[in-house]
């Protein structure tokens, strides 16, 4: 969907505890992937817990395009027929990816080492977004791609016909780029080599060994050196997707700053390059414990129980932590401001290329609602004013941003007057239960 409907206005004010169990949707990285690896695969993969938000439906609705089929059970089971590495069809329409940027920049590394020619675009957040950290690398392969200004979408990729497997360093910390090479890699011959500095997500590294490609990762001086071999025929596989932290992330601290909460959200995948948040709740003095941990699918699994939590203290972020918590930040700062004492994060400056510039958004709307922030290009510091003492009182902008939107209604569930967001249609790409799943916590969050 590149439009997004009329703007949904919604509010939420303080009210009685939280409590009860938080079962968040699957986790949208793996979901993503799980398509087109399916997809890429010869035969029949199956899926359960895949998150059905919209990012991830516009996937599937791409998978489909390049020629795979893609179907759901009544129960939620999805299946993929895939037409395996190098089998995608040159889709008859332009791709629209929404507002999804892990969508757009993994199918646009699916593609590349296969003659197709595509023309991708999204809502007017994906637009904005850059995108030659992509198309840069996949022009090593030999795939050519004209776009607008800026390396911004509508863009059109035409696939190498005689692709060269590639040595990539990636020059910024990110799982998507990281993926789109390794992805372009699968129908490469030879050995395609990604090498990030700092560890991002893994778990297209972890999928392709799953889906039976040969592929190593090593740690050396200048990083994580990712080795793949192409052209291997990927076999079909059975996922289970486990719920995605980035969405148990608002549930979790929503519980730690609403007077009284106690919630419990089951079978969050903690895999170590995602559970940043929760290490620094726990820094920050939160009441925040993992119950039965266990693996499952491949990813270390847990349940997470947070109780409210008046007396956490701001921290100082360590930079080496800020990929595996990326997408966290904005609501962490919301604990932040109801935490005694600053909270300094730094390195972030891929925050400011997310759906929307995350610094901005979130450091706009809780200065509208009293709290202190000072930022830079790639560091924002918020000054916590302790438990409550957050005025509100204000309509934050969203910016077709989800997590912001999440963030700003979290926040209003412990300041003194209510906060509302201009727009919460765009908490559906990732989160489509969210505000059902918060009432029923005992959130009181409202549309209007
Ligand atoms: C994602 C990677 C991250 C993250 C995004 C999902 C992925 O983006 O912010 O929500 O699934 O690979 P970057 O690669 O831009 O850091």
């Amino acid at each position: 969907m590149s439009g997004h409907g009329d703007p949904v206005p919604m509010m939420a004010r303080k009210g009685g505890a939280l409590t009860g169990e938080a079962h968040v949707p699957g986790d949208k990285s793996i979901s993503h992937r799980s398509l087109i690896l399916g997809a890429m695969a010869v035969g029949e993969t199956r899926i359960t817990g895949l998150l059905e938000g919209q990012d991830v439906l516009d996937t599937a609705k791409a998978m489909r395009a390049f020629g795979a089929e893609v179907t759901r059970d009544d129960d939620g089971t999805w299946h993929v027929h895939g037409v395996g590495t190098g089998g995608f069809a040159e889709p008859e329409d332009v791709i629209d990816c929404g507002n999804s940027g892990t969508g757009v920049r993994l199918i646009m590394g699916a593609m590349a080492t296969t003659p197709i020619t595509v023309t991708f675009t999204g809502d007017a957040s994906l637009r904005s977004r850059p995108m030659a950290r992509v198309t840069d690398p996949l022009a090593l392969f030999g795939c050519r791609s004209v776009g607008r200004a800026g390396g911004r979408l509508p863009m059109t990729l035409v696939g190498a016909a005689e692709p060269l497997p590639v040595r990539y360093t990636v020059p910024v910390p990110s799982a998507q780029v990281k993926s789109a090479v390794l992805l372009a890699g699968l129908n490469a011959p030879g050995q395609t080599v990604v090498i990030e500095a700092e560890a991002t997500r893994d778990h297209t590294e972890r999928m392709l060994a799953g889906f039976g490609a040969e592929i190593t990762t090593e740690v050396t001086d200048e990083g994580r050196v990712i080795t793949l071999t192409g052209q291997p025929e990927l076999v079909p596989q059975t996922i289970t997707v486990p719920r995605d932290p980035s969405s148990a992330a608002f549930p979790v601290c929503a519980a730690l700053i609403t007077e009284g909460s106690d919630v419990l959200v089951p079978n969050i995948g903690l895999n170590p390059t995602r559970a940043g948040l929760f290490e620094t709740l726990i820094e920050m003095g939160a009441d925040l414990t993992y119950e039965n941990p266990r693996e499952e699918g491949g990813e270390p699994v847990a349940d997470l129980r947070a109780r409210y939590s008046p007396d956490m203290k701001g921290v100082e972020v360590p930079p080496a932590r800020a990929a595996s918590m990326i997408d966290e930040y904005p609501i962490l700062s919301v604990v932040a401001a109801n935490a005694e004492g600053p909270t300094v994060m730094r390195g972030v400056k891929e925050l400011r290329v997310k759906e929307s510039d995350r610094i901005a958004a979130m450091a706009d709307g809780l200065r509208a609602c009293g709290v202190e922030v000072e930022d830079g290009p790639d560091w924002w510091i918020v000054h916590g004013r302790g438990m409550g003492g957050v005025k509100g009182g204000a309509t934050c902008a969203t910016h077709l941003d989800h997590r912001i939107a999440m963030s700003f209604l979290c926040l209003g569930l412990s300041t003194q007057e209510p906060v509302g967001v201009d727009d919460g249609g765009p908490i559906a790409t990732s989160f489509p239960i969210f505000e059902g799943l918060m009432r029923d916590l005992g959130a009181e969050i409202e549309r209007g």
